[in-house]
């Protein structure tokens, strides 16, 4: 169906950027990165509910259970606990994929600086080099085309194997394709059937057009954050119709896979949890790809409403943050950038628990 970008098939093996590498992260399924690299299509995230605790524990049973892909940020303040996962899993370097974002709440803009946040990561993370890098909101920059020449460097330093953004709107990657010399390889970016709507206009073709994978963050939202609204019974509704026992994060995950042919980013702490979410991406996985006829139904119920949870509206964006990202960059909705709840959103909106504030506060 037309709001399907191109899925790309898994990689054996090849070289990108003078490098030979064995492209194999099993037992996950990969694709292919413009840089050449391939990449795990399920990444285990240590942001959001484990951002700043110690990850050790969840991140060394992620791995050992396959989730051999991990997304991490300066931000999250956990980088030395992944690290010590890492070290408790008994994996060696080259079969994990380690991803990292630079930014940071306790710089301003002006200060914000890429390669400084991933020296401090990789040390912190006790690696020589991440497997992917990603500028984490195009707020934390002064300037985005001066950042992407930073991040140009540091691939070519060999600090990070492919670079990429996150969170970024149309116009701003616009401008790093009217002044690279590297593309983006990735766009990491809040993506769920809601979210849908939000990017079909701009940014997903734009991405597709450069080969910019997609990576879907909070990918479980409609039934983590917002359940009750119109893509739970859709999602059940075809859960049935597969008869194939499978939970309703199983299927969104497959959705969100499947409509960017890319990445999802998502976790648990729980063991049971990353069993569920890892078997739809095993490269031997007995699930077949939900049909097109399915895809469509849950993007038509996703359409009920574009709508991104994460916005300027949440108090979390205060004082002087909130201030530049008003009157600097997000004066306008950003496709991909941090934008404003629609108007008439209220039913999503409601669950604003202090809980789910804190969640916001530390993704
Ligand atoms: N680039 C960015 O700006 C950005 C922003 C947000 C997140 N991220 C990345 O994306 C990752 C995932 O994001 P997220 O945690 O916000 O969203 P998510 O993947 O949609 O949700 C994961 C959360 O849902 C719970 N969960 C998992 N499976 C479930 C199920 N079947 N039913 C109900 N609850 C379930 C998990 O808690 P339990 O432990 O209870 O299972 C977990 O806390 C983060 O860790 C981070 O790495 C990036």
């Amino acid at each position: 169906m037309s709001t399907h970008l191109t899925s790309k098939s898994a990689a054996t093996t090849e070289s990108g950027d003078g490098h030979t590498h064995t492209s194999s992260y099993l037992p996950l399924r990969s694709v292919m990165l413009n840089s050449g690299y391939s990449i795990p299509v399920i990444a285990y995230g240590t942001g959001t509910a484990q951002a700043w605790t110690d990850t050790s524990g969840p991140v060394a049973t992620a791995l050992k259970s396959g989730l051999v892909h991990l997304d991490t940020a300066w931000h999250y303040k956990n980088h030395k606990s992944t690290a010590e996962g890492i070290r408790r899993s008994g994996l060696a370097r080259e079969q994990v994929f380690v991803t990292t974002k630079g930014g940071s709440f306790d710089d301003a803009p002006e200060e914000g600086d890429v390669r400084r946040w991933l020296e401090e990561s990789l040390k912190d993370l006790g690696l020589d080099y991440v497997d992917l890098y990603l500028i984490h909101a195009e707020f934390h920059v002064e300037s985005v085309v001066d950042s992407w020449k930073a991040m140009e460097q540091i691939q070519r330093d060999g600090l990070a194997r492919s670079i990429g953004i996150s969170n970024f709107s149309t116009k701003s990657l616009q401008s790093i394709l009217d002044n690279c010399t590297i593309k983006p390889a990735v766009n990491q970016i809040e993506f769920h059937p809601y979210a849908l709507p939000t990017y079909l206009p701009t940014l997903l073709p734009l991405c597709k057009e450069h080969d910019i994978l997609i990576q879907s963050y909070a990918p479980l939202m409609s039934v983590v954050r917002h359940p009750g609204g119109p893509v739970d019974s859709t999602v059940d509704k075809v859960r049935t119709e597969r008869g194939l026992g499978e939970t309703a994060g199983q299927i969104l995950l497959q959705w969100s896979q499947q409509i960017t042919g890319g990445v999802v980013v998502t976790t648990t702490t729980k063991p049971e949890r990353m069993a569920e979410q890892i078997k739809p991406f095993l490269s031997d996985s007995s699930l077949p790809p939900l049909s097109d006829q399915h895809l469509t139904e849950i993007d038509a119920a996703g359409a009920a409403g574009p709508y991104r949870h994460w916005g300027v509206n949440w108090p979390y964006f205060s004082g002087r943050m909130a201030w530049f990202m008003l009157t600097k960059r997000h004066q306008t909705q950003g496709e991909g950038g941090i934008d404003v709840a629609p108007e008439g959103a209220s039913w999503r909106n409601k669950p604003e628990t202090r809980h789910d504030l804190a969640i916001v506060a530390s993704s």
